[in-house]
C-alpha cells in the first residue's frame, strides 16, 4: 500500500469548502428553528433559506421562487421528469417523452418507470460518437404529442458537454418542456437559464464543494409540473418536507464560490486535464479517449483501454495511492461493461476497461505526473490478466 493519497474522483464528489463548512455550522447549534414556524427562532432560519434561494437565483439569473430545494440531483431529475410528465398526463397533454441512452440512472430509470409502469411512450435520441445529441437528432424524435425532453448538459462518465441552447430551442418549436441535468455541469459551466433558454434544471451540492444530500430545481415559472412528494406543500407546493438548513446554506455558499473563482479554477483543470489527456494518450497503446477533445468538463479526463478489466485496474491504483472510478461495475466479483461505453458502440473487448480520472482544485501537477508514472505499470500488470471474452 502507497502512503500517497491522490483524489481523482472529483466526479463523484468532491471535499467540502472549508468556508462552506464555517457559514453552515450555526445552523447545526444556534439557528435551529423550523423555517416554517411562526416565532422568530423559525423565522431566522427561514430567512437563511430565502438568502440561499436569491444568492442561487443571482447565479441562474432567475427569480427565487424558481428555485425549489430538494435531497439532491437524482430528487431533482424525478421531480422534473416524473412532475413534467403527470402534469402533462393531467392536463391530457400527448403521451410521449424524450431523453437519450447516456443520461444517469437518475433520469434513465425514471423514464423507464414511466414508460413500464405509467404507460409513457419513451424516444431516445440517437447520439454521435463522441457521445453527444445534436440538434439534428433532437429533432429527428420529436413529434407533435411530445410533452417532456431531458437531455444532460454534461455526461458523469465521458464528459461530454452537449449542445444546451439549441436543444432547447428544438423542444420548444415541438411545444415540450425541457429539462437538463445539470449535476456535472454546476461549478463549471455557464448557468444562467435564460442563455441555456431550459424549463428545468437539476444541480447537486455534493458536485461543486458543497455538501452531499442537498440539491436544487430550477422551475421557470410557467411550467407545469406537480410534486412528487406531497405533504405540508413546502418550497411553494412543489417539494414538501422541514427544510435542511444547514445543507441550503452550505450549497449557496459553494455555489457562489464556485462561480466567484470559476475562471481560476477552470484554468488549473483543464491544464492538468489536458497533461493527463495527453500522457496517456502518447505512452500507452491500446486506449482510447471516451468523448469529444474539445467539447467536454475542464476537470473531466475518461478513457477506454482495450484487455483490461476496469475493477482490477482501479484496485491496482488505490494500492499505489491514487483514487479513480470507471463505469464498469463490479457486481458481486461479475464484471459488468459500462453501458455508457456500450452505447458509445465500443465491443466488450474495450467496454470492460473504462476509466475516469477528475481533478479538482486541490490536485497538482506532481499528483499528475505520478499517476503518469504508475498508470502504464498498472495497465502493463492488468493486460496479463485479461481473459478473453468467449
Ligand atoms: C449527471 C448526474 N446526475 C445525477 C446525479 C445524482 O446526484 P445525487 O448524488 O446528488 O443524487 C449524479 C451523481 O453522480 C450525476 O453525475
Amino acid at each position: 500500500m502507497s502512503t500517497r493519497r491522490i483524489y481523482l474522483d472529483h466526479s463523484a464528489t468532491t471535499p467540502l469548502d472549508e468556508r462552506v463548512f464555517q457559514a453552515m455550522q450555526p445552523y447545526f447549534s444556534e439557528i435551529y428553528g423550523n423555517p416554517s414556524s411562526v416565532h422568530q427562532f423559525g423565522q431566522e432560519a427561514e430567512a437563511a433559506i430565502e438568502q440561499a434561494r436569491q444568492d442561487i437565483a443571482t447565479i441562474f439569473h432567475c427569480q427565487p421562487q424558481e428555485i425549489i430545494f430538494t435531497s439532491g440531483g437524482s430528487e431533482s431529475d424525478n421531480l422534473a421528469i416524473r412532475g413534467a410528465a403527470f402534469a402533462a398526463r393531467q392536463n391530457h397533454k400527448g403521451n410521449h417523452i424524450v431523453t437519450q441512452a447516456l443520461e444517469h440512472s437518475a433520469v434513465g430509470r425514471t423514464f423507464k418507470q414511466l414508460e413500464e409502469v405509467f404507460g409513457f411512450e419513451v424516444s431516445y435520441v440517437p447520439i454521435d460518437k463522441e457521445g453527444r445529441v445534436t440538434p439534428y437528432a433532437l429533432r429527428s424524435v420529436m413529434r407533435d404529442d411530445t410533452v417532456l425532453v431531458s437531455i444532460m448538459y454534461a455526461n458523469n462518465e465521458i464528459g461530454t458537454i452537449n449542445p444546451i441552447t439549441e436543444l432547447a430551442a428544438v423542444a420548444h418549436e415541438y411545444g415540450a418542456i425541457f429539462h437538463t441535468d445539470a449535476v456535472q455541469a454546476a461549478g463549471q459551466l455557464d448557468l444562467n437559464v435564460s442563455h441555456l433558454g431550459i424549463d428545468l434544471m437539476s444541480i447537486s451540492g455534493h458536485k461543486f464543494y458543497g455538501p452531499k444530500g442537498i440539491g436544487a430545481l430550477y422551475v421557470r415559472h410557467d411550467t407545469p409540473i406537480i410534486p412528487i412528494q406531497t405533504g405540508g406543500s413546502h418550497e411553494f407546493g412543489l417539494r414538501s418536507g422541514t427544510h435542511n438548513v444547514p445543507s441550503i446554506v452550505g450549497m449557496a455558499k459553494a455555489l457562489q464560490f464556485a462561480y466567484q473563482e470559476r475562471e481560476k479554477h477552470i484554468e488549473h483543470y483543464q491544464l492538468l486535464r489536458d497533461r493527463l489527456i495527453d500522457g496517456i494518450l502518447n505512452t500507452i497503446e491500446d486506449v482510447r479517449l471516451t468523448g469529444s477533445r474539445t467539447e467536454r468538463l475542464p476537470s473531466h479526463a475518461s478513457f477506454v483501454f482495450k484487455h483490461i478489466d476496469a475493477n482490477n485496474m482501479l484496485m491496482a491504483l488505490d494500492a499505489k495511492g491514487i483514487a479513480a472510478s470507471s463505469g464498469s461495475a463490479c457486481k458481486t466479483g461479475n464484471p459488468e461493461p459500462s453501458g455508457v461505453i456500450l452505447a458509445l458502440g465500443y465491443d466488450l473487448e474495450w467496454a470492460m476497461g473504462s476509466l475516469r480520472l477528475s481533478v479538482g482544485r486541490q490536485t497538482t501537477l506532481e499528483d499528475i505526473d505520478y499517476t503518469l508514472e504508475i498508470l502504464p505499470q498498472v495497465v502493463t500488470v492488468g493486460r496479463k490478466l485479461w481473459t478473453p471474452i468467449a
